[in-house]
């Protein structure tokens, strides 16, 4: 397959979550037209075995290769964790980013004091990928992880400042707070969503890191050494395929993209 520079990004999450990779990529790299998968019949992945995160990941990708993408985000955590191979096999050759690595990448940079917490859903933390990510950039940084499975629903609810959320994410968050972590690796694309929350609860003290931004820098990146950036053209909406309930989507992106979408397309897994 030739690949164009005028070709679209595909990016892909089980919901919501991946927006805020959207939201990234948006601000860094506007003339890119961008194609963006939300498997809404099926979130959330983060409580599912790895078999069937696998077989999700290739319909995924799958559905995001019939509009002949440039390249994959995967922007889902989870599934960076545990089917990123998947992903490659299927882009036959396309160059596939996840987002695990680059807030893995990230927070190394960031951390002085050599204590990284991250929390993720159930499947990634318990697959250890950020701790193997972390200890192969710098082996002496202690990773403490905790598995926050209930933000994804709240997430993908909006509840960004309800304080059902708040009350949740501190009970969460509150071992990792006493861990002396200097910075917290937000890894699962829903929870940028709950930052500021977050962010009240760890204090100025903890820099949180958001795998989402990472991930646009890295984006760039690679799209330069590929040749395939697109320089020109003026900014477009992204094209927004989900799998169930499109209305529910559209309204929940005027929230978290701040731009009203005009359409929704729903498509079968
Ligand atoms: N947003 C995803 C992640 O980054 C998945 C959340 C879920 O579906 O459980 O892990």
């Amino acid at each position: 397959m030739t690949l164009s520079a005028s070709s679209p990004v595909g990016i892909f999450d089980s919901g919501i979550g991946g927006l805020t990779v959207v939201k990234a990529i948006q601000a860094l790299l506007p003339s890119e037209r961008i194609i963006y998968f939300g498997d809404t019949a099926r979130v959330p992945y983060g409580s599912k075995s790895q078999v069937t995160i696998r077989k999700y990941a290739q319909d995924d990708a799958g559905i995001l290769m019939k509009h002949q993408p440039k390249m994959i985000i995967v922007a889902c955590n989870t599934v960076s964790a545990l089917a990123l191979d998947v992903v490659e096999q299927v882009g036959k050759g396309i160059p596939v980013l996840g987002v695990l690595e680059a807030g893995a990448e990230l927070a190394v940079q960031h951390s002085r004091n050599n204590r990284i917490g991250v929390i993720g859903t159930r499947a990634t933390i318990e697959s250890n990928a950020y701790s193997f990510a972390i200890n192969a950039l710098k082996p002496e940084i202690e990773v403490f992880s905790s598995a926050c499975p209930l933000l994804v629903p709240l997430a993908e609810e909006g509840f960004i400042d309800h304080p059902a959320a708040g009350m949740i994410a501190r009970d969460y968050l509150a071992e990792l707070v006493g861990w002396g972590v200097d910075t917290l690796v937000l890894g699962c694309t829903h929870y940028p969503i709950l930052k500021k929350m977050i962010g009240k609860i760890t204090g100025p003290d903890i820099r949180i890191i958001d795998s989402a931004e990472a991930v646009a820098a890295k984006a760039k990146e690679l799209l330069a050494e590929n040749n395939l950036l697109n320089g020109s053209g003026a900014p477009v909406s992204p094209h927004l395929l989900v799998s169930d309930l499109p209305r529910k989507f559209r309204s929940l992106c005027r929230l978290f993209l701040g731009t009203d979408i005009p359409d929704v397309e729903l498509v079968e897994v």
